[in-house]
């Protein structure tokens, strides 16, 4: 299998993504769009299809932070009963995230270490600690100067929490995602059982109510939609519907509008 993939570990450039390099139809304006809002609203299937329509760079900022929760759970730097930041800290500089591109997939899948995880990151023992990881300041500085380091040559779209309001704050685009919660707590429901996963319906309404909480009012980077971000409010939106949407407003800010 050919793997196409970009570092952002120790390097500042990435490899010939698939989704970037030559541009799409506008190739002479390159934009950062960020997508931020809360889990389970689309923002990573949204943004995904976004940099494929444009042939840009698509960056899923929260597989960083699973990421790194998952790197700290194997090394038992987190349970549920505490949390070691000494050791946490002390290793931030090995762990090692790359963005591999996967052909019979068509998609980017995240590697710890030369591992594809991309799986295991997304299990609910990941997601019940990843809030804990992500609430680190020496973690979200060392996120935000890798993704800045992505971002650097622009034709990017990453989702997040913070994209547009401190990753990016001069983004082209800034969009902030939304749904209710019932609907955000089916989609996710549907997307486990699709999986494999048998869990509650309740018990999945409850873990993104926490998270909502936990992604709002952490002291650093909080949750919050920027001043000059859009808000989309999918709840009612199919996903066809939304790149309609959003493709007018790329249109216009390529037109200088
Ligand atoms: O988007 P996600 O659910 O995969 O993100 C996982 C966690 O990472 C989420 O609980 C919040 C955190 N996160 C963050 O703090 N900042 C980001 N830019 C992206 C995610």
């Amino acid at each position: 299998m050919k793997i196409l993939h970009y570092e952002v570990s120790t390097k500042t450039n990435y490899l010939s993504p698939p989704y970037g390099g030559l541009g799409g139809k506008n190739m002479d304006k390159k934009l950062i769009i960020a997508i931020d809002g809360y889990s389970s609203c689309g923002k990573s299937t949204f943004a995904r299809l976004i940099a494929k329509e444009l042939n840009y760079i698509f960056i899923d900022s929260g597989a960083m932070y699973r990421t790194v929760t998952l790197f700290c759970m194997r090394r038992k730097y987190i349970n549920i009963t505490g949390l070691n930041t000494a050791g946490i800290i002390s290793e931030l500089k090995d762990i090692h995230i790359d963005f591999v591109f996967n052909p019979d997939r068509n998609e980017y899948e995240t590697f710890l270490n030369s591992e594809n995880v991309e799986k295991e990151i997304r299990s609910m023992e990941v997601t019940s600690f990843v809030s804990r990881i992500s609430q680190m300041p020496e973690v979200r500085a060392r996120m935000v100067e890798l993704q800045r380091q992505i971002g650097g040559s622009k034709g990017i779209v990453m989702d997040g929490r913070d994209i547009g309001t401190v990753v990016f704050p001069d983004a082209d685009i800034k969009i902030f995602m939304t749904a209710s919660i019932d609907i955000r707590a089916k989609r996710r429901h549907t997307e486990l059982k699709s999986r494999g996963v048998n869990i509650d319906f309740e018990e999945i309404k409850r873990t993104i109510i926490a998270r909502d909480i936990a992604d709002e009012n952490r002291d650093i980077s909080p949750l919050r939609r920027a001043d000059d971000a859009i808000i989309l409010d999918n709840s009612r939106m199919t996903v066809d519907e939304q790149m309609v949407w959003i493709k007018e407003i790329i249109d216009k800010k390529r037109n200088g509008s």
